[in-house]
């Protein structure tokens, strides 16, 4: 299959709307991460999504709508907490999972009995949306297992050939993928952390918003099951601020043979060994996350990450959970 690069103008985004509606895939930006597109209520459509990225059909998809009042056709039972985040959050980096209705089919929810909204802040997205007049499911526009896409040229390496059409517009600016809370039981709980804080929402909800990642959380999420994020060599992170161990553990990398870099708070610390920035603050951080694991793997062999929340305070800010979550999975939990 040739795919097309389109921009955004009314034409290319006009074809862009009408392949979606013919049940094609078109890739497209969001403030998040790039997402590949169906038509979330033609089943053949979606199911085309998960031949494209090799995804299990067992993952289950989010669907993206442009306006409010669609949450209401595709969702069934919109509790008070969720009647807030919808009128006091969205649009923004969240998603939020409610009981589904059953225009909503099998395919998108893997058999859910549930179903994950998103209307993204991105004005290039909600164009997208709006010219597709459906709703969008769109999982991240990468390859299963692979770093998510923060831009279009992204979006060509794993997708060239396989999708319909890349909808080229700019690099994300949040970098990291939406915060999913589910709404669908009587605690609100937060399944994957994005830059939409669980402290940000426990003010807004006025009830302590738990991490599924917390220990007494009992529930689960199909997503959390798969290997995400994986750069294609090897890479281990530390989550102390210990410069020491940093160094001693690049140098005994280097006396086995490997290239290795440090990607660190301070580059400038590792004077004479390969070092990379992990960005000025959190927000910095997710934005460059997934581009940067992309760059590294490319230029090095091995990969020692370190991430320290509380150094200086200048990782504690609102993306902070959600770049730890990110790095925790691309090093498999491979800590030293
Ligand atoms: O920022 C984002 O959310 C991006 C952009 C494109 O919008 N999309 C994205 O999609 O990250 P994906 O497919 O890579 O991740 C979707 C996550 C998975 O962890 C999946 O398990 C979870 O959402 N999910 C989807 N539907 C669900 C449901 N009904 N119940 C629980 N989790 C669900
Ligand atoms: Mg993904």
């Amino acid at each position: 299959m040739q795919t097309e690069y389109l921009q955004f103008n009314k034409r290319d985004l006009s074809h862009a709307g009408e392949l979606i509606r013919a049940g094609e895939l078109v890739a497209f930006p969001t403030e998040t991460v790039y997402g590949l597109g169906a038509n979330a209520l033609d089943e053949n459509a979606v199911a085309k999504t998960y031949a494209a990225k090799g995804r299990p059909s067992d993952n289950p998809l989010i669907v993206h709508i442009c306006d409010k009042s669609q949450i209401y056709d595709i969702a069934s039972e919109i509790n008070d907490y969720a009647k807030t985040v919808i009128e006091r959050v969205m649009p923004a980096p969240i998603t939020i999972v409610l009981p589904k209705r059953s225009v909503i089919k099998d395919v998108v929810t893997a058999g859910l009995p549930s179903v994950a909204i998103r209307m993204p802040q991105s004005a290039e997205a909600r164009q997208f949306l709006r010219a597709a007049a459906v709703p969008v499911s769109a999982p991240s526009a990468n390859i299963s297992g692979r770093p998510s896409p923060t831009t279009w040229q992204r979006v060509r390496e794993d997708m060239d050939g396989r999708i319909a059409a890349v909808l080229c517009g700019a690099p994300c600016e949040v970098g990291i993928e939406s915060t999913v809370l589910d709404l669908s039981r009587q605690e609100p709980i937060i399944l994957r952390p994005g830059a939409v804080s669980a402290e940000h929402l426990s003010q807004l909800l006025g009830v302590q918003v738990k991490l599924l990642t917390d220990p007494d959380s009992k529930v689960n999420s199909p997503g959390i099951r798969y290997k995400h994020y994986a750069p294609k060599v090897p890479m281990v992170l530390a989550l102390d601020d210990d410069f020491d161990k940093l160094c001693a553990f690049y140098d005994q990398k280097v006396a086995e043979g490997y290239n290795p870099v440090l990607w660190a708070h301070d580059p400038l610390r590792f004077v004479g060994r390969n070092a990379v920035s992990m960005g000025l603050d959190d927000g910095d951080a997710a934005t460059k996350l997934f581009e940067t694991m992309r760059m590294l793997e490319t230029k090095y062999d091995f990969i020692i990450a370190e991430f320290c929340q509380s150094k200086n305070g200048i990782y504690d800010g609102p993306a902070s959970r959600g770049v730890l979550d990110r790095l925790l999975r691309a090093c498999g939990h491979n800590l030293i």
